[in-house]
């Protein structure tokens, strides 16, 4: 299949592994899906400078195929990333949760692709404007930061294609074939899937954390944090906790630091998935087992061939 997207980045299939905080922070799964065809994303988010410029040796030798780095902007330690980033000549930037004006000069200046994640069409607007290559829009189901409001990934995504003329890669929810066939049919040029390839061999989390995942029907995940920057993660006791708080109208203060005390480590790390943030999407649901990365991926593009096949007959 051939799109803006897979000929921008030079990538086989419109699949992007979505840059996972932790889980994809080690080199195994993103080269994995990069050697597939797809585009596999290094989240440095969590990582320091020294270990970031380790892991992506690592990266670009376990592939001859293009990937990407996602670095989440307001993370303390962003700015040192990014000039890591820039100083190791990274070719795909997935920049999320903060404008990318700032940065575009300096990345373009050594041949990057930027490409802006964004979960509203206001955010959508002001990234296309700033001069973004592509976007990434996500909608509710998504795992991690989904629109505060809550707007779905079928609406969000083309709401955003009513304005916008670049390129977008578009996720939340979406955990096979029929999911990646539905987000091209809306107009998507890819589609990224996150909590699809949180159950693979290759993604570093602890056991408890794939275990809960793999436990998680389509209605376990909730909205959590509203008062703060909400994520969507299980329905666990931090999320009742949260809850809690939020019914009894806790001070600001005091919420802050409840939902600030549990973090996203403590769950993938540590193994935690009571007491720590176990972000995952909707599409936990429609997943029955943990496999190999490369076995995901064939599976998907074969499921995608079988969908197009399908629409062809039915269109006659
Ligand atoms: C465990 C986990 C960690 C995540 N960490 C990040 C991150 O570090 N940076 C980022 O931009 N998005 C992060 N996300 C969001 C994903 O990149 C992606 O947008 C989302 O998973 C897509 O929705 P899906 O899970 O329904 O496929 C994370 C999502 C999950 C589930």
């Amino acid at each position: 299949m051939r799109t803006r997207i897979t000929t921008m980045l030079g990538i086989d299939h419109p699949i992007v592994q979505a840059g996972m905080s932790w889980a994809s922070s080690s080199a195994a799964l993103p080269a994995a899906v990069s050697n597939a065809g797809g585009l596999g994303v290094l989240a440095a988010g969590p990582l320091r400078p020294d270990d970031f410029e380790h892991v992506l040796g690592q990266l670009a030798t376990a592939t001859g195929r293009p990937y990407a780095v996602n670095i989440p902007l307001y993370r303390p330690g962003a700015a040192d990333i990014l000039d890591a980033m820039h100083a190791r000549r990274v070719p795909v930037v997935i920049a999320s949760q903060g404008s990318p004006k700032a940065h575009l000069a300096r990345f373009r200046g050594i041949g990057a692709i930027w490409i802006q994640v964004v979960a509203t069409l206001e955010h959508a607007c002001k990234a296309a404007d700033a001069g973004v290559d592509a976007l990434v829009v996500v909608g509710a189901e998504a795992g991690g930061h989904p629109p505060a409001s809550e707007v779905t990934t079928l609406v969000t995504v083309r709401r955003v294609l009513q304005e916008v003329s670049v390129p977008v890669i578009a996720g939340g929810g979406v955990a096979d074939g029929w999911g990646i066939a539905a987000l091209l049919a809306l107009g998507a040029d890819a589609v990224q899937l996150g909590t699809r390839f949180l159950l693979t061999e290759e993604a570093t989390v602890h056991a408890n954390y794939k275990a809960a995942v793999l436990a998680a029907d389509v209605q376990d995940t909730a909205l959590v944090g509203r008062r703060d920057l909400p994520i969507r993660g299980l329905r666990n006791a931090f999320a009742r906790a949260v809850f809690d708080a939020e019914r009894d109208q806790l001070p600001q203060e005091d919420y802050v630091a409840l939902f600030k005390k549990s973090t996203l480590k403590q769950a993938a790390l540590d193994g935690d998935v009571e007491w720590g943030k176990v972000e995952l999407g909707q599409s936990a649901g429609l997943v029955s087992r943990i496999e190999p990365a490369a076995a995901v991926m064939a599976r998907l593009v074969s499921e995608l061939a079988q969908v197009t096949d399908r629409l062809r007959a039915m269109a006659g």
